[in-house]
């Protein structure tokens, strides 16, 4: 038996953190959503005028990267771990539509996605860990065991979106929840740095017409294979 490191990448609001959660919980890893940090960096955006007239200012942001410090903090309460922006529990402020709007851009910015990518590298030093996000198969962890890439069509993914979106009590429309779907796979399969790709040996999982079980105990059969699998040199 042997510890492995599972990367999920995908398309936004394809339940990645969802199955990713429940895999970590089952598999005893450490799971780490590296979408949260990008959207804590966004947060910090907000919070300190790097936004001028709807546009991120890349150079303020850059030049605040010192700034920003982001941890994850395990709560028991929830079963997982949260995300905190400079010591602030931030891990529901930064699930709103204002939030999400400005996320992408930033994401898109070198700097940031070097400093976010050091600190993810670090986070799987020892392996045991799931990851999810855009880059994790292809720029984070491209030797990792096990990789898998979500997806599903923009409209359920829309609707899963909107109705959680709803749930916390965010007042939107269905239309803008799409929009922003579309909008966000499009900066982020077209950026320069790290674009979201498929990695060549990555499984990909559609799971437009699958349950949330249905996910798991697929991915859960390929990750107990490959930790259970003997070492090539035996
Ligand atoms: O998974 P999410 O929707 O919370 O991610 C928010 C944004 O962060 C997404 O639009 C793209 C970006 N992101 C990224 O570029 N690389 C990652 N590893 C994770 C997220």
């Amino acid at each position: 038996m042997r510890d492995i490191t599972i990367a999920i990448d995908g398309f936004s609001s394809t339940g990645k953190s969802t199955i990713a959660k429940k895999l970590a919980d089952k598999l005893g890893y450490v799971y780490v959503d590296t979408g949260a940090m990008y959207r804590a960096v966004a947060l910090f955006a907000l919070q300190n005028q790097c936004i001028e007239k709807d546009v991120v200012n890349e150079e303020k942001l850059i030049a605040s990267l010192d700034a920003i410090q982001i941890k994850f903090k395990y709560n028991p309460q929830v079963g997982f771990a949260e995300v905190y922006l400079n010591d602030e529990n931030v891990e529901s402020k930064i699930r709103t539509l204002e939030v999400s709007k400005y996320v992408s851009p930033v994401a898109t910015i070198s700097e940031v996605r070097k400093m976010l990518v050091n600190q993810q590298q670090d986070m799987g030093k020892g392996k045991g860990i799931v990851m999810d996000g855009r880059d994790i198969g292809t720029v984070v962890f491209p030797e990792a065991e096990l990789k898998i890439f979500m997806t599903a069509s923009a409209e359920t993914r829309a609707q899963r979106r909107y109705r959680e979106l709803k749930e916390r009590g965010n007042n939107i429309s269905y239309d803008e929840v799409l929009e922003n779907v579309t909008t966000r796979d499009k900066i982020d399969t077209t950026r320069e740095d790290s674009p979201l790709v498929k990695a060549e040996d990555a499984i990909e999982i559609d799971n437009s017409d699958l349950t949330i079980e249905e996910q798991l105990l697929r991915i859960l059969n390929l990750a107990n294979t490959l930790i259970h699998k003997k070492s090539d040199c035996n």
